[in-house]
């Protein structure tokens, strides 16, 4: 079942012109490992751009979330992570006396638990309620809850959307919120190429794995017969546009057959497969997403170094 779904999108990228696949196939086992490198890689600043307003501004989102100290609330998080961000905002959270329940939603079974037993050792105060499933699924199942909601998109997760699917994707997040509900999303903001590119072209070559991690991963699940050596880590960025590309650029004529889609692919020298988008933003691009949802920004912070923007949003009402 998951491997006809990525059978078939694989079949569906590869058959275009310009040649793509999803980026959501990077993360298998391998690919959230090298991940997790990412992160924590010198040239990444986005992972520790998020944590310095997490941890300098932590006072200063509270206040901007507009919670009532004497109400129950849900906390809800969009992905698991390892939960390093949220923890901040927990601790300060259970520490200023505010009542609620934290609910990391993810796909990963696993995902989940290692962020329960991370958390429960940390802070034992923060009552966890982990939710396994789909997000769009499990925000319905909690629309009735009527309990006042925030919720947690962090990391420019969103930054793999085109604005368009993002603006769409956003949307269909308030339908599961009542007016004067929250969202906190991360955003990575445009900036100078010399600090974007190497982000996404490390020394080390971590990047690079993970952007070839895809095609070890068709061979594996599809039986491709992908030759990974005769293929190159290709990203770009173009200022401008505020937004970063990856793709992996065929070294030479080749022909390269995935069984599970029962088709050959010809790769012509220096033809690249387009495997992600990762979108900066400003306050333009921002409103103009969100102008096509039920939110307002009430409040942006920013890190020092203004590389990084966490809005906070507010869920307006429909009917006003
Ligand atoms: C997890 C989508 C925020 O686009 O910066 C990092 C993924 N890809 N390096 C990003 C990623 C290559 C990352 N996001």
């Amino acid at each position: 079942m998951m491997i006809e779904q990525f059978a078939k999108d694989v079949d569906q990228g590869l058959s275009q012109t310009q040649k793509k696949l999803p980026s959501k196939y990077f993360y298998d086992k391998k690919g959230d490992e090298l991940f997790v490198k990412i992160m924590q890689l010198p040239e990444y600043y986005v992972t520790r751009a998020e944590m310095e307003i997490f941890s300098n501004q932590t006072h200063h989102i509270i206040q901007a979330l507009q919670l009532n100290q004497s109400e129950y609330f849900e906390l809800i998080e969009l992905g698991a992570g390892d939960g390093s961000k949220t923890k901040k905002l927990l601790q300060a959270l259970s520490q200023e006396g505010y009542q609620y329940d934290y609910m990391p939603i993810d796909i990963s079974k696993n995902a989940l638990d290692q962020l329960e037993k991370d958390l429960n050792e940390a802070l034992p105060e923060v009552s966890i309620q982990q939710k396994h499933g789909d997000y769009f699924k499990i925000l319905e199942s909690l629309k009735h809850s009527h309990h006042p909601k925030v919720l947690l998109f962090l990391g420019s997760n969103i930054g793999n959307m085109t604005d368009e699917d993002a603006s769409k994707f956003i949307y269909h997040l308030g339908e599961s919120l009542n007016a004067g509900d929250k969202m906190l999303i991360g955003t990575d903001l445009i900036k100078p190429k010399a600090v974007v590119l190497p982000a996404y072209n490390d020394k080390k070559g971590i990047t690079r794995n993970f952007n070839l991690n895809l095609l070890h991963r068709m061979n594996q699940e599809l039986d491709a017969d992908f030759n990974v050596e005769a293929f190159e880590h290709a990203p770009e960025y173009n200022e401008q546009e505020g937004i970063a590309k990856s793709y992996l650029k065929s070294l030479r004529d080749q022909v390269v057959t995935i069984p599970a889609t029962g088709k050959s692919y010809q790769f012509e020298e220096d033809e690249k497969i387009h495997t992600e988008i990762s979108r900066k933003y400003n306050d333009e691009i921002m409103a103009k997403i969100l102008s096509a949802t039920d939110f307002e920004i009430v409040a942006k912070l920013t890190d020092s170094q203004e590389h990084f923007a966490d809005y906070i949003l507010n869920r307006t009402d429909t009917n006003a």
